[in-house]
């Protein structure tokens, strides 16, 4: 239809978008351009006549003056990609309204109105998936952050609450669950059509709302909250996959009790719902009463799923459900405060996770995370503060800083406050801004408050990007230990020069005879540089520092290679024992892997790490999840984090030859821990994960020491498996071999689980993660095997950010890999620009790279940057990323 346009008037609320601005070019948001929005919308009446390919929505908005704003009599209305078919003001048609870019814009006179708008959307073409889409004949939405204005016109920010009621209508025999956020009200049918209508009772912004249509079954149980309300709960799947849930079940229970006791959280509604989809761009969404889940993070059994994929599940469920605190009574004000509900429900899940099995264990797993994630991009062109400045894209803020540093700085708040005190400052916070659209300030005053701490200096954990390096010192005074730390923030795009920040480490001495120290201590850096200085010292002691890894730095520490041996034996920290193991083998590599060391430094560092390593198996106080982390090699990419020009093949062979020696070295003893692992019958005890993390990591030991004895081992490990963790483990050792039973598995494999969407990932995953010489031919071949898809995100990531992770096939030395990355970036763009643009931050490490493939990889950066049409998503990531 034709769209009158009238000018509207520019002020305040209404920021008029350049009609003249080019795709390629979008606007800068600030944060401190925020303004409160001039209207409130306290009611919304939606109907949807459901259909795959055209669904019909009408919207009613309640729209009223917010006197907490200066008044504009025009109102912006964001929408994307849709035009409004009607449009009516206090029920009568009208044409008074302008089109600016997508957006709607009316002028009102009075001084509250009710504003009627019609839009037609084709779910079926929607391959972005956001807003209303279909996925394998369901219908489901993902409005986070700017979707919901895919569907209607609406001030589509956070800090304009609603109170919707919904009714959809659609054929029953293709839909017949129709779900909403809240409670059902009421339902009907009319003939071959039915129809319910769901009411939420609380406010919430319009990202969190959800709508889901389809053939669904339910895994259906119930809660009893910690005041006696009865909660419905019910995780929806497709039809097969039930006996797939009773996990994600589990963990909602486990989640919901586990809230009420650690933050005192109650749940608020008689319903909670979960939808399994598997087409989805992230984890999964915390939509109120209605999350919607990637499939990834609800269906789990032995047969299909790993230990870690259980784990996975656990800490998604946990992780969606806490949100509805620290995210949906309590939402953000603006999506600069991303990390306000993330970074906070970050901790949370991962405080569960610690709570419900091994918290050292988990420790170490987050803190690998952080490392892998969180470190490079804060080392990187695409460095920012957890609380972002700006952005034209908020899709690529979603990010390792806003979610996992956000959880270490809010950590770090719990570890000087004590658990108690922050107990204080959270009840503070949840009470103080229930129903409230809120900022990190707000958070950061209330503990502050609730906690009686004095957190000004400690802001600057929200502004400044860069991860602060700690270089410390540690000498002997007559009978003191002295302890001089320095601390740097490194210079990041667009933050020049950096203040210090407190820094709170968790220290221990030891001392050298007795191996034992007398307490921990917290100690608080502050400054840029300090001294603390430590009375009763005959001897100089061994320094473990940033126990439990209590902030979010790099240590710089020259500690000599028998301290750390020490440590790696004696420190009774297992994140501390853990380092030292880590700092030990980091040592070595780095300083191999530039060429740096004398034969004979090179032998007396593999004495240092196969001693410690053996007494790591020896140790009869360890379990075996433990002993498993001690036993782990750091990652390729994190030691190529620690060299400024790194090589990666370099890089690659030194850790090869270090695993070969290793696993050579301790064959016997691995041998024999093996045929003890092996002996255990499948459970979730942690014993029994912890033996079957045992087995295959002395698999791949074996693997580099020798290939066909490992191949044969894990080829019997394949067949001899009853669940999936040896399956894959197995299999992923035998992937890297080129051997007779590489074919033969993977074709085993793949026969046995096709139709199995989440395993074939692994398919793919296995294969485009192997050391395999070859594994560059196989993505390609892979790319054109008939079960891939650009349009099914998980497929995409199981083939391409494998890949894009594997460092020996990505760093290929004639950049073959970094083509292959950009030609995804190209073809995925227009298809689903947000998993596009989640590819790119792959292509920006160049500066970090030895100068040939510098080159080779900004030159793909370049090529994508010239394409005639891009995405806001991989436009903003590719501009950044070139710098
Ligand atoms: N809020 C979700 C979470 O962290 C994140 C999320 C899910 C999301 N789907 C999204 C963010 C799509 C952006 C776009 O739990
Ligand atoms: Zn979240």
């Amino acid at each position: 239809m034709d769209i009158a346009r009238t000018p509207a008037t520019p002020d305040g609320n209404v920021e008029m978008a350049d009609a003249a601005v080019e795709p390629k070019d979008p606007p800068e948001i600030r944060r401190e351009d925020y303004r409160p929005f001039a209207w409130l919308v306290p009611e919304i009446r939606l109907d949807f006549e459901l259909g795959l390919d055209s669904t019909r929505v009408r919207a009613k908005l309640t729209v009223a003056h917010n006197d907490k704003a200066p008044h504009s009599p025009t109102i912006r209305l964001n929408g994307d990609g849709i035009v409004p078919t009607s449009v009516t003001v206090d029920g009568s048609p009208t044409q008074a309204y302008a089109m600016d870019g997508d957006d709607l814009i009316l002028t009102l006179d009075g001084k509250a109105h009710e504003i009627g708008i019609e839009t037609e959307i084709d779910p079926s073409a929607n391959s972005q998936l956001m807003g209303l889409y279909a996925s394998s004949g369901m219908l489901c939405t993902q409005c986070e952050s700017e979707g919901f204005r895919r569907i209607t016109f609406f001030p589509d920010r956070p800090d304009v609450l609603s109170t919707y009621t919904v009714r959809m209508s659609g054929p029953k025999d293709q839909f017949p669950i129709l779900l909403c956020n809240g409670n059902k009200v009421a339902t009907g049918e009319d003939g071959d059509t039915h129809w319910a209508e769901w009411h939420d009772p609380w406010p919430k912004p319009s990202y969190l709302f959800a709508l889901v249509a389809g053939d669904l079954v339910a895994r259906s149980d119930s809660f009893t909250t910690m005041n006696g309300r009865e909660v419905e709960l019910n995780v929806w799947v497709r039809e097969g996959d039930l006996d797939r849930t009773e996990h994600a079940m589990e963990s909602l229970k486990r989640s919901m009790k586990w809230d009420e006791e650690t933050f005192g959280r109650e749940y608020d509604l008689d319903l909670y719902n979960i939808v399994a989809v598997s087409d989805f761009n992230m984890g999964a969404m915390e939509n109120k009463g209605l999350n919607v889940f990637n499939t990834k993070y609800v269906l789990a059994d032995p047969e299909t799923a790993t230990d870690g994929d259980f784990d996975g599940v656990e800490g998604v469920i946990g992780h969606e459900y806490f949100h509805n605190w620290s995210g949906n009574r309590i939402t953000c004000r603006d999506w600069f405060q991303l990390s306000l509900k993330e970074g906070f429900t970050v901790l949370r899940d991962q405080l569960f996770s610690q709570d419900m099995g091994s918290e050292p264990v988990k420790r170490i797993e987050d803190v690998r995370v952080l490392r892998a994630a969180q470190f490079p991009e804060d080392s990187g062109p695409l460095a920012h503060p957890i609380r972002p400045d700006s952005y034209r894209e908020i899709s690529n803020f979603y990010t390792a800083t806003v979610y996992n540093k956000g959880a270490e700085v809010i950590r770090m708040m719990r570890t000087m406050a004590g658990e108690e005190a922050f107990r204080k400052g959270t009840d503070l916070y949840f009470d103080r801004h229930d129903g409230e659209a809120a900022t990190c300030e707000d958070f950061i005053k209330a503990i502050e408050d609730g906690v009686g701490l004095d957190l000004t200096q400690f802001r600057l954990w929200y502004s400044q990007a860069g991860t602060p390096k700690i270089v410390v010192d540690l000498s002997h005074e007559g009978e003191e230990a002295v302890l001089k730390l320095t601390q740097m923030v490194p210079v990041t795009p667009g933050q020049g020069d950096k203040k210090p920040m407190p820094i709170p480490l968790k220290i221990a001495l030891f001392d050298r005879d007795s191996g034992t120290h007398s307490g921990e201590q917290l100690i608080i850096l502050d400054k840029a540089s300090d001294t603390f200085r430590f009375a009763g010292f005959a001897d100089k002691p061994v320094l473990s520092i940033n126990r439990t890894f209590s902030a979010p730095v790099t240590i710089q520490r020259d500690t000599l290679r028998s301290d750390l041996v020490f440590l790696a034996q004696n420190d009774d920290d297992p994140f501390a024992r853990y380092e030292a193991m880590q700092d030990l083998m980091v040592g070595h590599l780095v300083a191999a892997s530039k060429g740096e060391l004398s034969d004979s430094e090179r032998e007396a560092g593999h004495i240092d790490i196969v001693g410690a390593l053996r007494s790591v198996i020896e140790d009869e106080a360890l379990d075996d999840l433990m002993r498993g982390e001690l036993l782990l090699m750091p990652s390729q990419t994190y030691l190529a984090e620690q060299m400024s020009a790194a090589d990666p093949a370099r890089i690659h062979e030194e850790r090869e030859a270090l695993k070969r020696v290793i696993g050579c070295e301790l064959q016997d003893e691995m041998h024999a821990l093996y045929d003890r692992a092996a002996t255990l019958p499948f459970s979730h005890s942690a014993e029994a994960k912890g033996a079957r993390k045992l087995k295959t990591l002395i698999l791949t030991y074996a693997a580099a020491h020798d290939p066909q004895k490992a191949a044969e081992l894990a080829a019997h490990q394949y067949d001899g498996s009853d669940n999936m963790t040896d399956r894959q483990g197995a299999l992923m050792v035998l992937t890297g071999i080129d051997s007779a039973e590489r074919t033969g598995k993977l074709l085993d494999f793949y026969n046995r689980y096709q139709g199995n969407a989440l395993v074939i990932d692994k398919w793919f995953a296995l294969q485009a993660s192997s050391l395999h010489p070859k594994v560059i031919e196989h993505v390609k071949a892979l790319a054109d095997h008939p079960d891939f898809t650009l349009k099914n995100p998980n497929r995409v990531r199981s083939l391409f950010m494998a890949f894009a992770g594997n460092p020996h096939g990505f760093h290929a030395a004639d950049g073959e890999g970094y083509r292959l990355i950009a030609d995804l970036i190209l073809e995925l763009d227009p298809i689903n620009a947000q998993t596009a643009a989640r590819f790119v931050p792959a292509l920006g490490r160049w500066r970090k790279l030895e100068p040939g493939r510098s080159a080779l990889m900004r030159e793909q950066l370049e090529r994508i940057a010239a394409a005639p049409k891009l995405s806001r998503d991989t436009f903003e990531q590719v501009t950044r990323s070139l710098g």
